[in-house]
Formats: structure tokens, C-alpha cells, sequence
């Protein structure tokens, strides 16, 4: 279509669904027309795309005739219950939640990794889970260059990866325990405010936070990599955006800092940021806002030969939600 194309964004009230819309304009992606949909509790509200106050409609079954792009996020349940009557319509659903990620009729797409997956697509098109996205975006070329044998990594996650509520919960929690004051939890099991805690995904028969089992099979899956051994220790930290993760990658062979910050620095997606004379690295509030994963310190893990720690920070709503969803929408 030369004019553009009518895209849908459901939960286009959320976190991750109005960075969609900011992102969409942004890139001046063509659009025709803008369906904002989320659920009844947001009708009479309006959305913001561009200079243009669009209506909230309520997500239903034939939200979606003459919608040709759907970008989801709105949760799992959702996805799985009207994604399918998006494709019914016509539309190509690229899908936030974790619903249809290791379906393998499903593409996982992360774009500067593995854009020719989307080739496949049956209507539904998955995008990663946050943190696997900050952490394959410099893996996958260190991977590329090197090998990776096994991969440790720790997150430190941000309330907004739970969503616009998360956010809202830690600012008021934190002006609550600075006053002193009760303050009634709705998202999260524990405090938070000044405090931190193992990721609240269920956790599995073996002790594995959901989060953790996402990061080990979605990695294998967009680096076609099942070889690669990975484990995953993920954290919730009182930040309020951009999460920052700790790799200790194994290679299959020695790789000095330098080789390794040579691929890094060409890297699609990847800006390494640092100033190692200063002892000034990444911080979520430098990554906030920003498209790239940002990298840096680099080191040799003295514990073990062929091993390299790696420091990064991405705006997960960013690269690890709405901008990714919209670079698959413009590699279709
Ligand atoms: N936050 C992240 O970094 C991130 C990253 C990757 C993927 N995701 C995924 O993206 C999705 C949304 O995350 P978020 O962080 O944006 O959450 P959020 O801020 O809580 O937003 C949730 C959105 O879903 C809508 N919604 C909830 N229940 C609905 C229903 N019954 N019918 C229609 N719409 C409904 C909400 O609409 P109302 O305002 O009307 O309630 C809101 O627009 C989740 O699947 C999440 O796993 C999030």
C-alpha cells in the first residue's frame, strides 16, 4: 500500500503498548490508520499517536476487520484468545506475551539475529521475551566470531518489565517507606522500595523462575543454537526502567577483551558504553530511552580459561519490547 497500513495496537494503553505507538512514529513506519484497543476499563479514554488523540476501543473478536498489522501486548491470555481471530481478519500479529514464542509454527524473531525466520510465518509472529533480547543481541556476534560453549547470566530487572502498575507501585511504595508510612502491595509478593528479590515468575519443579526458562530456551531458539549451555539467575531490582544483566560467557576458545570489543563495536544493535578511566559503566538511567543494548567491561574470568565477563543495560521496553515488535514489522 503506498499510503500506509492500518495498524492495531492492543493494550495500547500499557507500558510496552505506548512505546509502541511512540516507536511507530518515530521510525515514521507507514501507517494508514491507528486502532487503539484495550480492555472496557480504558473506553472513553484516548491514546496518543503523533499530534493525534486516538479513541481506546475495547479489545473483542472483530476488533479487527481491515487491520493488516497487529501489534499485541496485552498479555497471554489475550493473545491466545483474539490473535487468532486478528489472522481470521487478515492481519499479520506480531505478539508481545510468551503465548506463542516456542510454538514451532512460530517465528521468534529478533531482527539483527535471525530476520529470515520470518519467512515461515503462518499470521503470528513472536517477539522475545526482554531480557533473552538484551542478552542475543551481543551474544549472537560474539557467538558468531568466537563460539559460545556456555553462557551464565544474571539480570537485574526493572518494574517495568511488569508493566505500567509495577512502575506506579514502586514510586509509591518508595514515598511511602520514606514517610514512613503503610503501604498496601497490589503487584508484587514483597517489598520492593529499597529492596530486591528473585524473579516473582512461578517457579518450576527444579527451583527455575519462569523468566530463567525463557532466557534458556528462547536463546537457543533465535540463535539456532541448541549446543550453547545456558543458565539464568534473574532478579527483580528497584529500578525503574531498563534492565542490566551480568554474562559470563565460555568460548571455545581463548578470546582476549579486545577481540571481543572489535565484533562488539560493529555490531547491529549494540553500543558499547563505557569509560573505563573514570570507572563509569552503563547505568539503566544512561540506557533509558534508548534503542541500542548498551555494553561494556569486558573482562578476562580468572577463574576459568576461554572465558570473558560482559556487562550490558537495554531499555527492555524499548529493544526488548516495542522497538523490536516494530523492526519486525518493518522487515515484513
Ligand atoms: N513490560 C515489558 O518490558 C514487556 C516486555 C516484553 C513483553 N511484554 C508483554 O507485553 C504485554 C503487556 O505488558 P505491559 O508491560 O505493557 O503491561 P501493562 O502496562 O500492564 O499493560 C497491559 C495492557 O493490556 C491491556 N489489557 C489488560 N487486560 C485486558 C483485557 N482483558 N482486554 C484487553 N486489553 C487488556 C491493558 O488495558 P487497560 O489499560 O484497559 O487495562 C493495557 O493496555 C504482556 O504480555 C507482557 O508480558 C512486556
Amino acid at each position: 500500500m503506498s499510503n500506509g497500513y492500518h495498524v492495531a495496537v492492543v493494550g495500547a494503553t500499557g507500558a510496552v503498548g505506548q512505546e509502541m505507538l511512540n516507536v511507530l512514529q518515530r521510525r515514521r513506519f507507514p501507517v494508514s490508520k491507528i486502532t487503539a484497543l484495550a480492555s472496557s476499563r480504558s473506553v472513553g479514554k484516548t491514546v496518543t499517536f503523533g499530534e493525534t488523540a486516538v479513541p481506546v476501543q475495547e479489545l473483542k473478536a472483530d476488533s479487527f476487520k481491515g487491520v493488516q498489522i497487529a501489534l499485541f501486548s496485552a498479555g497471554g491470555s489475550r493473545s491466545r484468545e483474539f490473535a487468532p481471530h486478528a489472522v481470521k481478519a487478515g492481519a499479520v500479529v506480531i505478539d508481545n506475551s510468551s503465548a506463542f514464542r516456542m510454538d514451532k509454527d512460530v517465528p521468534l524473531v529478533v531482527p539483527e539475529i535471525n530476520p529470515h525466520a520470518i519467512k515461515g510465518h503462518k499470521g503470528i509472529i513472536a517477539n522475545p521475551n526482554c531480557s533473552t533480547i538484551a542478552m542475543v543481541v551481543p551474544l549472537n556476534p560474539l557467538h558468531r566470531a568466537f563460539g559460545v560453549k556456555r553462557v551464565n547470566v544474571c539480570t537485574y530487572q526493572a518494574a517495568s518489565g511488569a508493566g505500567a502498575a509495577a512502575m506506579e507501585e514502586l514510586r509509591q511504595e518508595t514515598r511511602a517507606v520514606l514517610d514512613s508510612k503503610p503501604y498496601a502491595r497490589k503487584i508484587f509478593p514483597q517489598q520492593y522500595a529499597f529492596n530486591l528479590f528473585p524473579h516473582n515468575s512461578a517457579m518450576d519443579e527444579q527451583g527455575y523462575a519462569e523468566e530463567e526458562v525463557k532466557m534458556i530456551r528462547e536463546t537457543h531458539k533465535i540463535m539456532e543454537a541448541p549446543q550453547i549451555r545456558v543458565n539464568a539467575t534473574c532478579v527483580r531490582v528497584p529500578v525503574l526502567r531498563a534492565h542490566s544483566e551480568a554474562l559470563n560467557i565460555e568460548f571455545e576458545r581463548d578470546v582476549s577483551p579486545e577481540q571481543a570489543y572489535q565484533v562488539l563495536a560493529k555490531a547491529p544493535g549494540v553500543l558499547v558504553h563505557e569509560n573505563r578511566a573514570k570507572n563509569m559503566w552503563a547505568t539503566p538511567v544512561d540506557a533509558s530511552g534508548q534503542d541500542p543494548v548498551y555494553v561494556g567491561r569486558l573482562r578476562r574470568d580468572v577463574s576459568q580459561p576461554n572465558t570473558l565477563d560482559l556487562w550490558l543495560v537495554s531499555d527492555q521496553l524499548l529493544k526488548g519490547a516495542a522497538l523490536n515488535a516494530v523492526q519486525i514489522a518493518e522487515l515484513l
